[in-house]
């Protein structure tokens, strides 16, 4: 294993295979860095000025480490000849996709792992040279073991394979800045491996403080990855447990985050109640925890984690029913406005979005939902909702809108299920020489009153945390010095790094 390698391969062109590379080409000029995948129109996408993924700041350093924009050797390379990249590369990232088993033995919890172990099988099959094997998915502790069984039994024995872990911590919608200034560089290593350990130390310290690089365990730093994503998501069950308990006390969930975050051992990061969380990694990563602590006999803590899951959707249900109560028990032909379907701003991403749950039950209902997003496909929404309710027809109860005005035209509610920074502003009319006279369209839509703004709207309708006006009221008064007022307007918060 060289010192200094010059060639890598990833496998998976994802949300995580594509940013990472490119950040890494980016800092390595002198390294060819190739992003590879078996989907045809994802590779064909990374090639044009329409990327698959929707990712602030991404197109840019793209620009310029695929196409050379600032001057240099283009060393970013997007393509379908897997085996080739594979073969030329002396270190190769495995970022294939790890989704919960849907049939078999840990069906509904555990991870699947075919698609690492068939990236693994491809690679074990066309390597003529020594590599370096970084497992860069989310895969339950002990997934190193298994790849090195995979190359044992199909490779060329004469071939050398160094596993490493470098599990990736980078939040969607904040990815170009958390790949840039990372909390820290994960490398798990067994001690045998130490010289391929370096070689990877030496890809992350063109741009990260070598004191930000840990090298540990291997297995540590499987396991570390997964308790990470577990603890944050416990973290926002927590609070949204506490929210349900706000709106039965008085007490306003945002001034408790906010009082709560300021004791320095709890900090104030991802504590701000929502419809409950989304995204790739949460359920799926506390559920792959759930069915790891089974397997090793500890019903106990199985039971705990699988808990935060279950207080998640208690929270997404509860959102939607407070919303039915408030508009008199039934929602039948009633137009509701969902502004956001993404599962978190500044990510056109819709994997395990709350809105999935949220507008189901809307239609459950009999309601007519009207739907924008700014980020994600008419397709897409129309797609996610038709498979999560088969025995309906969706576009007889939905309408996707190019706009939050004219979605929310005449509706009897919004829900915010999705912080965009946009609707913060989109409903307040834009200022003229007089005092603006109320908006037409705003007329009938609060859950709470019909003088309602579009902020008290935001905070009302969106945040399962704020029961009443007069809760929302209480911010303008509130005793604390740095209340969050400016959070208090969002449904949905994002990763706050
Ligand atoms: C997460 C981890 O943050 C990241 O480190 C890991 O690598 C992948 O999983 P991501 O899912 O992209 O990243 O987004 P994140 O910002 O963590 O948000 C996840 C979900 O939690 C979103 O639906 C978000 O809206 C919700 N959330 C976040 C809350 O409800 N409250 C919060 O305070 C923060
Ligand atoms: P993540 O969010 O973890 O990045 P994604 O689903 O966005 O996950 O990306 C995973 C990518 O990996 C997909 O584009 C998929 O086509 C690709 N992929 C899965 N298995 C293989 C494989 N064996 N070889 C190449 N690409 C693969």
């Amino acid at each position: 294993v060289s010192g200094n390698v010059t060639n890598i391969c990833c496998v998976g062109a994802g949300y995580v295979g594509g940013p990472t590379c490119a950040i890494i080409a980016k800092q390595n000029p002198h390294i060819k860095v190739t992003v590879v995948d078996l989907s045809e129109p994802r590779i064909a996408a990374w090639k044009s000025n329409s990327l698959p993924i929707y990712e602030p700041g991404l197109q840019e350093i793209v620009e310029v480490a695929r196409d050379g924009t600032d001057g240099r050797q283009p060393n970013l390379h997007f393509s379908t000849e897997i085996s080739k990249a594979i073969d030329e590369a002396e270190l190769i990232f495995i970022s294939v996709n790890t989704p919960t088993k849907l049939a078999g033995v840990g069906s509904g919890s555990a991870s699947d792992l075919a698609y690492v172990e068939s990236a693994a099988r491809h690679i074990a099959e066309v390597a003529t040279s020594d590599k370096i094997i970084v497992e860069k998915s989310t895969v339950p502790c002990g997934t190193a073991e298994s790849l090195r069984e995979i190359f044992s039994g199909l490779a060329d024995p004469s071939v050398k394979f160094h596993i490493l872990s470098n599990p990736e911590f980078l939040a969607e919608g904040t990815a170009i800045n958390d790949l840039l200034e990372p909390d820290r560089i994960l490398i798990g290593h067994l001690p045998e491996e130490k010289a391929a350990a370096d070689a990877l130390v030496n890809v992350y310290a063109a741009w990260v403080p070598q004191q930000n690089i840990k090298t540990i365990n291997l297995w540590s730093s499987e396991l570390a990855k997964l308790a990470a994503n577990c603890m944050l998501a416990q973290r926002i069950s927590s609070i949204n447990s506490l929210s349900a308990v706000c709106e039965a006390t008085g007490a306003d969930i945002d001034e408790v985050a906010y009082a709560v975050g300021l004791d320095t051992r709890i900090g104030s990061r991802m504590l701000k109640a929502s419809a409950g969380f989304g995204g790739s990694c949460f359920k799926k990563d506390v559920l792959s925890l759930v069915y790891i602590s089974e397997t090793l006999h500890l019903p106990e803590v199985a039971e705990y984690w699988r808990s935060v899951v279950e207080i998640n959707e208690y929270q997404k249900q509860r959102f939607t029913r407070r919303m039915i109560k408030r508009l008199y028990n039934t929602l039948s032909r009633k137009k509701i406005a969902v502004l956001g379907f993404a599962y978190k701003k500044n990510t056109g991403d819709t994997r395990e979005t709350a809105a999935i749950t949220v507008i189901s039950q809307l239609i459950a209902e009999g309601a007519k939902v009207a739907i924008y997003d700014p980020q994600v496909s008419e397709n897409q929404i129309i797609h996610d909702l038709q498979s999560a309710n088969p025995a309906k027809n969706i576009k007889d109860s939905i309408t996707i809108y190019p706009d939050a005005v004219s979605a929310c035209s005449d509706a009897c509610a919004i829900a915010i299920l999705t912080e965009w920074d946009q609707f913060k502003t989109d409903l307040i009319p834009a200022p003229k020489s007089q005092p603006p006279a109320p908006v037409p369209q705003l007329r009938n839509l609060t859950l709470e009153d019909s003088t309602a703004t579009s902020s008290d709207l935001s905070s009302a309708s969106s945040d399962a945390g704020s029961e009443s006006p007069e809760m929302s009221a209480a911010h303008a008064s509130t005793p604390l010095s740095t209340p969050p007022t400016e959070d208090a307007l969002e449904g949905k918060p994002g990763s706050e790094r």
